[in-house]
């Protein structure tokens, strides 16, 4: 399987306290059938995200675990004014590596004011492919989560979070997950791992389940094929 969302770079956001813990985060995953991790330091007013320093930040943690694992580098990247300013800049610089996909956070408190408006201007005049993270975990997408079809209409494709489906995020996030799967609105699942206990980066549960909602060849997708075309760089239809 692959993992699309992970912070496990250490010392460069709330993710991988330590190299040891790095490790440790690489060898849990392992053991789940996890065998490429996309690392995705957050890109936000709390943390610096620089493409350079994290490059050779993953070069370390490749040469640590020996090969047992494939990386590549990403971003969770969050819609601040200072981002936005920064992506139209310089696009190449958040996406995941090889690809013209990047992963968009939202504010665990709202939604941006004229989505609509800057998920055009991405797709069109910076020919990205944007991919939602977690909207079973925002309260205003937990009580409406159909909010996101004409995000997906737009060609974003939406990722949930694996330990949602298993309940660690509560029950709203549950439910909001297991509502978005049942509406085939679900294109990846990921771990978002930070640790290797509490936000651990495990996806074979949440695959399981997914495969009880949607079927074993649907939910290997979302862990499994799907990933795979999106480090390929090949273009994934956000509807179906
Ligand atoms: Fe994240």
């Amino acid at each position: 399987m692959i993992d699309l969302h992970c912070h496990i770079l250490p010392f460069v956001d709330d993710g991988a306290a330590s190299w040891e813990i790095a490790e440790q985060m690489c060898q849990v995953a392992l053991d789940d059938g996890i065998t490429h991790i996309v690392a995705t330091p957050h890109a936000n007013s709390e943390f610096e995200y620089s493409r350079a320093d994290l490059s050779k930040h993953l070069m370390e943690l490749q040469t640590r675990v020996k090969g047992k694992m494939k990386f590549s580098l990403g971003c969770d990247f969050h819609l601040s004014y200072e981002n936005i300013q920064t992506l139209w800049a310089n696009p190449g610089r958040f996406l995941i590596e090889g690809t013209p996909y990047l992963l968009i956070e939202f504010s665990d408190y709202g939604l941006p004011p004229n989505f609509e408006h800057l998920l055009f201007g991405m797709t069109t005049e910076l020919k990205l492919h944007p991919i939602i993270t977690h909207p079973e975990r925002n309260p205003i997408l937990q009580r409406h989560p159909q909010t996101v079809l004409p995000w997906i209409e737009a060609g974003c494709l939406i990722q949930v979070t694996a330990s949602a489906l298993t309940g660690s995020w509560g029950r709203a996030a549950k439910e909001a997950a297991v509502w978005l799967l049942r509406s085939r609105h679900v294109h990846l699942l990921a771990t978002d791992a930070h640790d290797p206990k509490h936000r651990p980066p495990i996806l074979s549960r949440a695959r399981d389940i997914a495969a009880r909602i949607i079927g074993d060849e649907a939910a290997w997708n979302l862990v499994e094929t799907t990933p795979s075309m999106i480090l390929d760089g090949r273009i994934v239809q956000s509807v179906a």
